[in-house]
């Protein structure tokens, strides 16, 4: 067996379906725990002592916020570092950097603008790393995602998500995260923006039940929750070409009546109102995406404590 190296969270399929159940189900204790107190959260500050590095190439609200006030809830500290900012920009390698932090750090959150860097700094970080999204892949997001799907209509396994639009990074972590939950998945892609070929392989080859389709009607049929997303991502430059290609396929009030009597719609925001998705859809009783965006904080508390081995008796 190979020795026990930090506990990276770069990727849902790199998990086990336990250890995903795990995060999940720390986050929830952790929520439960929180009730309706904002702070002090957990009697005896799990993460007191720790510092948390949170490494942006690119902006974030969410992603920022939740880790910054997750961490101070869990009695631990941050240190939040533009790449730009730092030696980095001047040259530095990947591989020193992540050997430097290491030395300070207990966990580094990285929000890259190329996946390679990544991968690149958790071969050489000592300490976990957190993928806090590419231009390949979200899976923190997809967190949030399952466990507000879950708060809201029970265990996931079995149901139907749609996601529409671009076949992005959120769409990957989500591919995934069917295979490890059960959960089936419908994606309507416009041409040249289908999901990820690699994706699609290893999750059907883990059993995951998944169609891809040109249709938004067809992917929303008898779906128990609707997701869509941007369609322009941070990083693609093609911008104006893609809003003609992508109109037939936002959310709106007509593709919402061909989903399920009761289904949600999620959006990891921002969102841009009038394009994905109609301000009615985002605004009608289905729409959990502020819940969504909350589960961010309580997801990721989860998360930071698994990643630092507080996984026993959370
Ligand atoms: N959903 C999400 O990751 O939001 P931010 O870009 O604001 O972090
Ligand atoms: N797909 C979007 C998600 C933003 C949180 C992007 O990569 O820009």
């Amino acid at each position: 067996s190979t020795p026990a190296g930090p506990r990276h969270f770069l990727d849902i399929r790199d998990l086990t379906p336990t250890e995903l159940r795990r995060i999940l189900d720390i986050g929830k204790q952790v929520k439960a725990l929180q009730q309706g107190r904002r702070f002090p959260l957990h009697p005896d500050r799990p993460l007191a002592g720790r510092t948390l590095g949170l490494m942006l190439a690119c902006p974030s609200t969410r992603t920022r916020v939740s880790f910054e006030v997750g961490m101070e809830q869990l009695g631990g500290a941050v240190s939040v570092l533009s790449t730009a900012d730092m030696q980095l920009g001047r040259g530095e390698s990947i591989a020193d950097t992540a050997r430097v932090l290491s030395r300070f750090l207990d966990v580094i959150v990285l929000r890259a603008r190329k996946d390679s860097d990544l991968r690149e700094l958790a071969r050489w970080s000592s300490v976990p790393v957190i993928n806090g999204l590419t231009p390949v892949s979200h899976p923190i997001q997809i967190l949030a995602d399952v466990m507000t799907f879950e708060e809201h209509r029970g265990p996931i396994a079995g149901r139907t998500l749609a996601w529409i639009g671009d076949g992005n990074n959120v769409a990957t972590s989500l591919i995934e995260a069917s295979a490890l939950l059960g959960f089936r998945l419908r994606l309507a892609t416009p041409e040249g923006f289908a999901p990820s070929e690699a994706a699609l392989s290893w999750a059907r080859a883990q059993g995951a039940d998944i169609v891809t389709t040109r249709s938004p009607a067809e992917a929303v049929q008898g779906a128990d929750c609707v997701i869509t997303d941007t369609w322009v991502s941070m990083g693609d430059e093609d911008a104006q070409t893609r809003h003609q290609l992508f109109r037939p396929y936002q959310v709106n009030a007509e593709l919402m009546a061909q989903a399920a009597p009761d289904a949600l719609f999620m959006h990891c925001l921002p969102a841009h109102l009038g394009e994905e998705v109609t301000q009615e859809v985002f605004e009608s009783p289905a729409s959990v995406v502020f819940d969504e965006a909350e589960n961010r904080l309580h997801s990721q508390k989860g998360l930071l404590l698994w990643c630092l081995g507080h996984d026993a008796g959370a």
